[in-house]
This record gives structure tokens, sequence and C-alpha cells, in this order.
């Protein structure tokens, strides 16, 4: 009986069509489209919910910004859920709405939901790549990618105030059963869901000293998707955050975007799977942020000839 993944996100923003253009362009299915709501979903099924900054019947902001204001969890049995709703009404309101989703705040003032899960079971078919001994792909070319359709969202990362970072943490650890996998002292700590796999499906972060969006994380089908899911938002006129690499802590292949809901959002490949023999790693200095970026000199003159200037 557990958490198994994140269920919804749940956005206030300043331009809801805006941002519903935004998801549409990033892959997500456009299954709602009202005055009020946008709703979009991933192949999994789980929900991405933005709705107007003023909407009375969003959790309150911890931010000025647009941005995060739910994480809902999807919980795998009701008996799991009402155990965990038990268990937080003893020091927090819950409310309980008509579809059975309880609603109530972390530690940081984020609003947080717990949901009866239904996960899709996807029979999708991964990129498949070659290499000498492991042959993936036979007979087949490997075709045009013409949409890139995010799998799930894999993680989700909050900014949270150095003051009272230990208490935001446990909360997660203690009353909702989360496992830290990767813990670094000067940021933040890296947690995965009992009912998941992936090295992190959630990360506080307190290098920036104040609650806000950091932002979340899709998990695509291969490399290629990542690389093309970025020139595709950056052809649709959309901002890159960071050029593309490869995390050091989950090892994911990433490609980040400004994102106008709030904070960025991620494409990723190729995450870290972890069980309960991993860590909790500490480390007590930060890791480097990548093992590798994307680099290049293509666009800038070369130094030593007529075109630049050469070095000292
Ligand atoms: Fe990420």
């Amino acid at each position: 009986m557990s958490i198994e993944r994140i269920e919804s996100v749940v956005y206030g923003v300043d331009d809801l069509d805006e941002c519903a253009r935004f998801f549409v362009d990033f892959g997500l299915e456009l299954v709602e489209h009202t005055e009020d709501r946008v709703v979009l979903t991933t192949q999994v099924k789980q929900r991405l919910v933005l709705k107007r900054n003023d909407d009375p019947t969003l959790p309150a902001s911890v931010e000025a910004t647009p941005g995060i204001r739910e994480v809902v969890w999807g919980v795998d049995s009701q008996a799991a859920l009402d155990a965990l709703v038990e268990n937080l009404r003893t020091d927090r309101e819950v409310d309980v709405d008509q579809d059975g989703v309880a609603h109530t705040y972390d530690e940081t003032g984020f609003g947080l939901g717990l949901a009866l899960t239904d996960p899709v079971q996807l029979n999708y078919d991964p990129r498949k790549y070659n290499s000498s001994g492991r042959v993936e792909r036979w007979n087949q070319p490997h075709t045009e990618i013409t949409d890139i359709t995010p799998i799930r969202i894999c993680h989700v990362a909050l900014n949270i105030p150095k003051e009272g970072r230990h208490e935001a943490v446990d909360f997660y650890l203690n009353r909702l059963n989360f496992r830290a996998t990767d813990i670094v002292e000067p940021m933040g700590v890296f947690m995965q869901v009992e009912g998941d796999d992936d090295q992190h499906n959630f990360l506080l972060c307190h290098r920036p000293d104040r609650a806000g969006t950091n932002h979340t994380s899709y998990e695509v089908s291969g490399f290629d998707d990542v690389i093309e899911g970025g020139n595709h938002m950056i052809q649709k006129g959309w901002r890159e955050a960071r050029r593309l690499g490869r995390h050091t802590v989950g090892s994911n292949v990433f490609r980040f975007i400004h994102n106008p809901a709030g904070g960025r959002v991620e494409y990723a490949a190729d995450m870290d799977r972890v069980d309960d023999t991993y860590g909790p790693n500490v480390h007590a200095e930060t890791p480097p942020h990548h093992i590798w970026v994307l680099e290049t000199n293509r666009d800038t003159p070369a130094p030593n000839t007529s075109e630049g200037t050469a070095l000292p």
C-alpha cells in the first residue's frame, strides 16, 4: 500500500491560453480547455491542470509569480489513502472533495493532494539503439520523430526556504513514506515515492532559500526525443533554459524550457532506476550539476584565422 506516482500537478497562471499552447507544443494531450481551466494529460494519464492565478478553488500560493499550487500524489488503494489522510489529520486540516481527492498543505505551504491512482499500463515502443554487441533495431531504419509525447511526469522539484528545510523534508519522509535517495547538504534532498523506482520523483531544493516552483520533469522515449522535443519548442518560439546535457545525480539526459506557467519544464530520458538498497547517499558538497553538456564552437569565429582573433 503506497504512493505510486505523481497523479497531477496544478498551476496558477497569468495567461491560461498561452500556457495551454505551451503544454500542447510540449506534447501533452489537451483534454479540456474552458474559460476557467485547462487540463492536459501524459501518456499514462497523469493530469496537468492550469487555472487562473485568482481562481478561488486554487490552494494559496507560496510565491508572487505563476507556479505550482498543488502536487497530487497517486495512492494505490483506498485503504492506503484513508490511512494517510487519518495520519495527516492529526496536525492539519484535510478536505476530501467530491471526487475523493484529499487536499491539504505541506510544511512549506504548497498544496498537497492524495488521490486514488489508476495507472495506465503502457505498451509503448521505446526508442531502440544499436551498438556492437547490443542490437535493438534489426532491419529497421530510425524513423523521423513527428510527435514528442511525454510518457509521464517523472518528478517535480520545488524550492523551499533554508529555515525549516529539515522539517519540510521530514514531512514527506515520515508522513508520506517517501525515501531519501541523495541528500545534497548544500542544495536539497532527492526523494523517491514507495511505489516507483526512478532515482527521484521529488526534490526539495533549499539553495534558492525561498519557496517557489523549480521544475517539472517529463520522461520521453529516448535521447532523440529529448533533443527533438527541445528543437520543436525552440521552433515554436519558446526559450531554452539550459543546454542539453546529462545530470550527475539521477544520470538523466535533460533539456529544459522556460515555462510561462512557472519555473521550467524538463524533457528527461535514461534516469537511474534504484531500489531500497541504494542510498541514501549523503553529499557534504554539491556534486557537479552535469556529467556533460552540449558544447559547440560552430557559431563562433575560429581563432588564428582571418575570421577570428588569435588567442594570446
Ligand atoms: Fe529534473
